[in-house]
């Protein structure tokens, strides 16, 4: 019978409308945004970083990557501390993406050493075998214009210093996109706080088995020989053929990482591939 009315209608409808819209949108906008999102720690970018982030929109790299991870279990424990939305502020415009042909970069900052940023990006399949992201090698060969990222840095409203500005005279477009990617993510010190303590007894379960040290090899030529090199001589990693430490501080290595030395964490393989990693290390080690 409202039907009938259709100013009692109007009004009703208008009246439910504005209620869906207050408690689903106005209300929490009172909450985003404010004093409390601010994260001390987060700097603007420097002037060789913004270049970077530049370079990073310019190629396009945002319809393969994404740069925000969610707060999921399973986003958090490949990728780390889910993102807040404070780490973004001085995102114009934010790069969160849709498409993840590859990984999530959000917590990318200090995974990997800058030697390794350098070979990935100059020829991705020599560091993961069987990579499909294209070469980027000629960036190297792109010096940067530190009057235009002066300019940059104005419009942005960015601190810098006449002496950063300076300093990019000498630098490339590859130098660039490498500082921007070891910032990334890394304003708040979340990896020291992520590191997850094992839990019980660390007991190697197959000592001396030739299958899990086969594994292991498999493992170790996939994962570590990039930066460990082929034959365990080292390279961007120490070399690591003379390993000096017993089972359990190894399997802590190579599941935990080295949070501030570059060495990645390896948790997320699974105990039964660290383990069979450190098998192979130590048999190797005994020859
Ligand atoms: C065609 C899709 C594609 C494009 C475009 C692309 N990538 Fe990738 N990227 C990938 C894939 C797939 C991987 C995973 C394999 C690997 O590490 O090479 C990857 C991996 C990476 C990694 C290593 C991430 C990690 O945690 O191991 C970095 C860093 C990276 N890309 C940076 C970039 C940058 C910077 C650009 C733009 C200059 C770019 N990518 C463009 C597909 C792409
Ligand atoms: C991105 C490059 C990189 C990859 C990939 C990598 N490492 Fe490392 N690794 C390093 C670096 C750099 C160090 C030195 C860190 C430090 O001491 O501060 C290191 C240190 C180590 C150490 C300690 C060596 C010592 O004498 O203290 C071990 C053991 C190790 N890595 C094992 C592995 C294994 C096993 C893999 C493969 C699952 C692997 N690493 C993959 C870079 C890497």
């Amino acid at each position: 019978m409202w039907e009938k009315r259709p100013i009692l209608f109007l009004i009703l409808a208008t009246a439910a409308i504005m209620t869906g819209t207050t408690i689903t949108m106005i209300v929490p906008f009172l909450s985003v945004n404010t004093e409390a999102d601010r994260i001390e720690s987060v700097k603007p970018y420097t002037p060789l970083q913004q270049e970077g982030r530049d370079v990073y929109i310019r190629e396009g790299c945002n319809n393969c990557h994404t740069q925000t991870v969610r707060p999921l279990v399973s986003e958090v424990l490949r990728y780390g501390e889910y993102s807040k939305s404070g780490e973004f502020v001085y995102d114009r415009p934010f790069l969160w993406g849709s498409k993840r042909t590859g990984p999530d970069l959000a917590r990318l900052g200090g995974k990997y050493p800058d030697a390794w940023h350098y070979k990935h990006m100059a020829s991705p399949r020599t560091m993961i075998p069987g990579s499909n992201m294209p070469d980027y090698g000629w960036l190297s060969k792109n010096p940067l214009d530190p009057d235009l990222a002066r300019r940059k840095m104005k419009v942005l409203d960015f601190p810098y210093t006449e002496k950063q500005i300076a300093d990019l005279a000498t630098k490339n477009e590859m130098d660039a996109i490498v500082a921007y990617l070891q910032k990334l993510g890394n304003d708040i010190p979340w990896r020291k706080a992520a590191q997850t303590t094992i839990v019980g007894d660390l007991k190697n379960p197959f000592i001396g088995n030739k299958d899990a040290i086969e594994a292991g090899e498999h493992l170790y030529e996939n994962s570590c020989a990039p930066c460990h090199g082929e034959d365990r001589q080292g390279e961007i990693g120490p070399e690591l053929t003379d390993i000096d430490m017993d089972d359990a501080d190894l399997y802590e290595i190579i599941h935990n990482g080295i949070s501030d030395g570059g060495m990645p964490a390896f948790g997320s393989l699974g105990s039964e591939k660290v383990w069979q990693l450190v098998n192979y290390l130590k048999e190797k080690d005994d020859d």
